[in-house]
Order: structure tokens, then C-alpha cells, then sequence
């Protein structure tokens, strides 16, 4: 069973039900953080969240109260580091916001930055609660600039999470029917999984419809993006009143979604080196119940193994369509990677060449410490095709 590991049949990693509200003492934060993109815009952050009061965090009892205050001080945070851009950050985030978001976030086992499980897994409400898990009726709890391109980048990722509940419900029934030696239940659980990762790249496609490239590249990525591998804040952040020294947090990456690690321990995919490295780390920035799934699969006899030993022709082609459905997903991320960001980075670069670094082009405003690297702080292309080609080496059945 998946409960002990907060992994929900109905939803997976999404954390069920979100609250939307804390309680009435924590009003300061979230009068704040319902309104980071305006003050953003008006300059004014900074200054509300110097004047804010230090709030005892102790009054947070429940986990999704904590996962909705880890969230609003995420947004906070992201916004008072880049309120200015690349080139006017800070050396120090206030007391006042440092030390609730680094007590909520021990408490939760999650980094004090925006994650994966804030923005996307916890960020989520239905308007009419009676309706429907689809675009027009999801909202987001707390926002950041780029408007509708927000809430699209948001909930087409909320949306791919969903699409692969089935997937990770059939992991149990795969692993057991490894252990049982029950080549026809694991055959079936296969086939379930490979579909599911299929619905993931149907999703992923809604991209294209709800997220504008050069909102994305020229206003939002800054936002997601941290304080470690980035040439913008080399020393890292300093947490006041929580440690004299800066800490250095990477920024939000898909690659902090629980979904592909697990699938990846599964199906026997193994990553090396810089981008192993990078995966491995990435796991700090889960929930600790979402890693421990990841761990524990990777204990599990290998079905690679069971499949080579069992020689069955239809579990074969059924394992085999897994690698071969994963691998399509991956290059379709590569796609909307190059959409994205490669092809906006290179306008940016073009306009800065023939001297116009006026602002009339969205893509001129991003940032250039970003232009070759993921928020992440991956050096993304070659992160995505290195990860992708271990992908496809699990075919090499030997
Ligand atoms: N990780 C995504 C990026 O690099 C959000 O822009």
C-alpha cells in the first residue's frame, strides 16, 4: 500500500484537498503573499515584508497547514530576493521571514525555498468543488508574475502529476508480482504504467496552449530560480537569526518531482555522474515520505532482472514499452525545453548582439545567468539529453 509514504490513489504526490487559509494569527503572511505579484510590480515588497511581524509558528498544527504556510513564505522569499532582477539582489533575508520559513520547513523535512511540492502539489484549489480536476476549473492559491502563463506553467505540471496516478499505482503490483514470480500480473501492471506515462505526455502538450514562451523565458523563470549554481547570487543567502553563514538552495526543478525518480528505480534507468549527482540531490527537495517511495523501490529485486530471466515474450514487449514511453516523454520535455528557453534565449542573445537591450521584447528581461541553465541551476540541455540517453540504455538487455 502507498498511505504510508503520503502517496494518495486518487492523487498521488498532489497533496489532497490544499488549504486555502491559515489561522487568523498567521494573517500578516497571507495578506502578503495573495499579493506578491503587485508588489512586485510596485517595488513595494521588500518593504511589507521588513514591516512584517515575527510570527511564532507553533500555532501551526496539521501538515497541510504547514504545507500552505511553506508555500506563502516560499513566494515571499522568491519575491524579496528578485524583487530587482539578477542585477539588485539581496545578501540576507529578513528575521522576520527567516525564521518561521526555516522552522516550517524543518518541521515539513523540505528546504526554505520554493519547491516542486509548494508551487505545484500544494498550490491548487477547485472553483466549484463539486466539478471537475481539469483547467477551467483549478486555480492556483498564491501566484508570481507572468499572469496567466503562471497559472498555465502551474497547472499543466499539476496536471501531468495526475496523469500518472495510474503509473504509480500499478508500482506496487509490479513489485509484487516480481516477488510472487507472477509474470501475468506484472505484464498487466506494466501495461497499465506504460499508458499512464502516456497520458503524461498528453498533458505535458497542454504547454503549448496555456504558457506564452517569452512570458515564461522573459518574467516567470526568474522566480523559480535559486541561490545555489547561479552566477547572480555566487555566495548563496543568509537566513537572519537562523545562521551567520549564507546557505546556498537550489531552485525550483521539475527534476524535484517524485513521478520520474520512481519510475526510473523501476524500470532499472541508472544516471551517472554530474546529472546522478544532480537527481540524487534533488531528493533533499522532496517530501521525506515522497523519497522514501523512491528509496524503497530502489531496494526491490530488479524487474529488469525478472523480465531478462523470465524470457516471456508479452512481458518483454510490455516492459519494453514502458522504456519506449518514458523515453518519448523525456524527449518531448526536451521539446518544450527548446521552446521554452532555447529558442528565447537565442532571440535574447540577438537583440543583446545588435546592441538593442531596450525592454520592448519580453525575452530581453530575463535574466542572463539563466540563459544556459535550468531554475534548477542544471546546465539543462545536457542535463535532459544525458538523462535521456541512460533512458534509453535500459533497452540493452544483456
Ligand atoms: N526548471 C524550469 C526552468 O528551467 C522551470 O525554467
Amino acid at each position: 500500500s502507498l498511505d504510508p509514504y503520503h502517496v494518495s490513489e486518487e492523487f498521488g504526490f498532489i497533496l489532497p484537498a490544499p488549504l486555502a487559509e491559515l489561522p487568523p494569527y498567521y494573517q500578516p503572511w497571507m495578506d502578503i503573499a495573495q499579493h506578491v505579484t503587485e508588489l512586485i510590480y510596485s517595488h513595494m515588497l521588500r518593504s511589507h515584508i521588513l514591516k512584517m511581524p515575527l510570527l511564532n509558528t507553533q500555532l501551526l498544527e496539521s501538515h497541510r497547514e504547514l504545507r500552505l504556510a511553506h508555500l506563502a513564505l516560499g513566494v515571499m522569499t522568491m519575491g524579496y530576493v528578485w524583487q530587482e532582477g539578477e542585477d539588485d539582489t539581496v545578501k540576507m533575508l529578513p528575521r522576520n521571514l527567516a525564521i518561521p520559513y526555516c522552522e516550517v520547513s524543518q518541521r515539513l523535512g523540505l528546504p526554505p525555498i520554493l519547491t516542486h511540492a509548494d508551487a505545484i502539489l500544494a498550490n491548487w484549489r477547485k472553483r466549484d468543488p463539486q466539478g471537475l480536476f481539469d483547467m477551467e476549473n483549478l486555480e492556483l492559491l498564491v501566484t508570481l508574475p507572468g499572469g496567466d502563463s503562471v497559472r498555465g506553467f502551474f497547472m499543466v505540471t499539476l496536471l501531468v502529476e495526475l496523469a500518472a496516478v495510474p503509473a504509480i499505482k500499478s508500482i506496487p503490483l509490479v513489485i509484487n508480482g516480481v516477488q510472487c514470480g507472477d509474470a501475468e500480473t506484472v505484464t498487466r501492471a506494466l501495461e497499465e504504467f506504460s499508458q499512464a506515462i502516456q497520458g503524461m505526455t498528453d498533458a505535458l502538450k497542454l504547454m503549448h496552449v496555456y504558457v506564452k514562451p517569452e512570458v515564461f523565458y522573459g518574467i516567470m523563470r526568474i522566480y523559480l530560480s535559486g541561490w545555489k549554481d547561479n552566477s547572480s547570487m555566487p555566495a548563496g543567502l543568509v537566513y537572519e537569526g537562523v545562521q551567520a553563514e549564507p546557505m546556498e538552495y537550489s531552485g525550483g526543478s521539475a527534476a524535484q518531482s517524485s513521478l520520474l525518480h520512481c519510475f526510473d528505480e523501476l524500470l532499472g534507468v541508472k544516471h551517472e555522474a554530474m546529472s546522478g549527482a544532480f537527481l540524487t540531490r534533488m531528493r533533499n527537495y522532496m517530501p521525506p515520505s515522497h523519497k522514501r517511495l523512491i528509496q524503497d523501490i530502489s531496494l526491490q529485486p530488479s524487474l529488469r532482472g525478472f523480465v531478462q530471466q523470465q524470457a516471456c515474450e508479452p512481458l518483454t514487449a510490455a516492459f519494453q514499452l514502458c522504456v519506449t514511453k518514458l523515453l518519448a516523454l523525456r524527449n518531448y520535455h526536451i521539446n518544450v525545453v527548446s521552446l521554452f528557453i532555447i529558442v528565447p534565449a537565442a532571440r535574447a542573445r540577438q537583440l543583446r548582439n545588435q546592441g538593442n537591450i531596450s525592454q520592448e521584447e519580453t525575452v530581453s528581461r530575463a535574466p542572463r545567468a539563466l540563459e544556459e541553465k535550468g531554475t534548477g541551476g542544471s546546465d539543462i540541455m545536457s542535463f535532459l539529453k544525458t538523462v535521456r540517453d541512460r533512458t534509453r540504455d535500459v533497452f540493452n538487455l544483456k
